[in-house]
């Protein structure tokens, strides 16, 4: 492939799709295409004929997802028609143009009861219906766009939208004790160093033999730990940015009731990825970093 790489991306205002903006600003090789629900719906399969038929990218990246896990248990349709039949409506139309499709999907098509980590052949068995939604979603992908790359990542934040860090933070803010689960296990990603790695996969990407390398991939950075642990480390890092920081206690997942259940324990193995691509992905605590230097000063609430 000569030129520039074009790459049609959706869910542009998620925070996968923001922290590709800021890495996509400094990549000139990479032509990143941004568009929101309201330019393309992915439930609306004339909305991603008309822009794929329009841009004619070399790859289609689907970050546009219903991610809210506790209103995807209320609503399981929404879920399904976001997850399950808008990644299929991108992988089938991608594929009557023959341009490969970069698919993202999530830990949770795991029960969590597995000890050691999880591998790309182990059986799914989500135990919600964000997970059942994102599993129909992979399914869709990898049978119909025969070039597919479905990477299942973790545990994202960044300093966009509100997510685990940013919540962490502002409760630190207002001064409050905070009692975290501590028998949760998963993978922290940081949202700005999966979009590196987004990046670079593409430029891989340009010159594969899709024959062998169209598949399943667990990419997360590598470092698991309990929810608990990850808390701790925001709240150390904080202290030393002279941010926020606060007392943080260990819970039970038993003890908070929400309307989805979590799985416990899905710790990825990424070697799949590494063998394939390579896995880059700095230190947690560096990453912690960069996304508390970048995101907006927590404010105390006022009543
Ligand atoms: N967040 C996590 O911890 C996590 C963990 C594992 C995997 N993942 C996966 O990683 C990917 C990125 O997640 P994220 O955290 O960046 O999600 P996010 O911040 O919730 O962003 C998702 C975006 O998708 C958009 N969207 C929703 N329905 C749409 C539709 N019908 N058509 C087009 N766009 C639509 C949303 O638009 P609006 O802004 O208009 O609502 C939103 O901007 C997703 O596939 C998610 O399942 C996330």
């Amino acid at each position: 492939m000569t030129g520039t790489t074009r790459v049609l991306v959706t869910g542009k205002n998620g925070q996968l799709s923001k922290s590709l903006k800021v890495v996509s600003d400094a990549a000139a090789d990479l032509e990143f295409c941004f568009f929101a629900r309201n330019t393309l719906d992915v439930t609306k399969a004339q909305s991603c004929s008309s822009m794929i038929d329009r841009l004619r990218p070399n790859f289609v990246l689907n970050l546009a997802a219903y991610t809210n896990v506790d209103d995807a248990e209320r609503f399981p349709d929404n879920a399904h028609h976001v997850n399950g039949v808008g990644a299929g409506n991108l992988a089938q139309i991608s594929a009557v143009y023959d341009i490969p499709i970069i698919h993202i999907s999530t830990d949770y098509v795991f029960d969590g009861e597995k000890r050691s980590p999880y591998v790309e052949t182990d059986r799914t068995n989500p135990v919600n219906a964000y997970g059942m939604s994102k599993l129909a979603g992979e399914n869709s992908v990898s049978r119909l766009n025969p070039k597919h790359i479905v990477l299942r990542t973790a545990w994202l934040y960044s300093p966009f939208g509100s997510n685990f860090v940013s919540w962490l933070l502002s409760a630190a803010a207002n001064g409050r004790q905070l009692r975290i689960v501590a028998d949760q296990v998963g993978n922290p990603t940081s949202a700005l160093d999966l979009a590196k790695s987004l990046a670079d996969l593409v430029r891989q990407l340009e010159d594969v033999d899709w024959a062998s390398h169209s598949g399943i991939y667990h990419l997360a950075a590598p470092e698991p730990m309990t929810r608990f642990q990850w808390a701790k480390k925001v709240i150390a890092v904080s202290g030393k940015l002279y941010g926020p920081t606060c007392q943080v206690c260990a819970a039970a997942s038993s003890e908070f009731a929400t309307p989805a259940v979590r799985p416990l324990r899905t710790v990825l193995s990424m070697d799949k990825y590494q063998n394939a691509f390579g896995l880059k992905f700095p230190p947690i605590e560096k990453s912690i970093s960069d996304v508390l230097q970048a995101l907006p000063r927590p404010r105390r609430d006022v009543h």
